[in-house]
């Protein structure tokens, strides 16, 4: 499994710890930026992290900014993406559960590094359970088709 990583600078550091993290947990992942702390639109850094799980590259995408909220809404803006913006782990595990989630999004000014490893693994080892949430998910792309996203 190889997942995508980036960041704008209010990301940047809690990056880093991520990057040590990975590593040290064996999962294969991409540095997508930004590299360093100089100012950059997070947009962008979304951009680049869902063009790499879309593309199958990467299975998935961690993306940072300050609060987590402005990276996580552009990477729901583009079709395909289920970026899920997590403090805690019982969420990141059931947006893999119920949402077959295959984003996720932190706020480097909102939490620590110990708390965003807890909740990585979390994330990556959980499985999407299917069933009816397979329907629900399904709903998601029909809005996305529906309303041009
Ligand atoms: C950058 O200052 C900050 O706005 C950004 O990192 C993020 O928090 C936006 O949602």
């Amino acid at each position: 499994m190889k997942v995508a990583i980036a960041c704008d600078h209010g990301g940047f550091a809690l990056k880093g710890e991520l990057e040590k993290y990975l590593a040290a947990r064996g999962t294969e992942f991409i540095d997508l930026g930004t590299d360093g702390t100089a100012s950059v639109d997070y947009p962008d850094y979304a951009e680049k992290a869902a063009a790499a799980v879309l593309s199958g590259e990467c299975r998935f995408g961690i993306v940072i900014c300050g609060t987590g909220i402005g990276i996580s809404i552009a990477a729901n803006k583009i079709r395909g993406i289920r970026c899920a913006h997590c403090q805690d782990a019982y969420s990141a595990r059931m947006s893999r559960a119920h949402n077959d989630a295959n984003m996720l999004a932190f706020g480097a000014r909102v939490i620590g590094a110990g708390l965003m490893c807890d909740i990585v693994d979390a994330f990556l080892d959980g499985e999407f359970e299917g069933g009816r949430h397979s329907r629900r998910v399904e709903k998601i792309a029909a809005i996305e088709e529906k309303y041009g996203k």
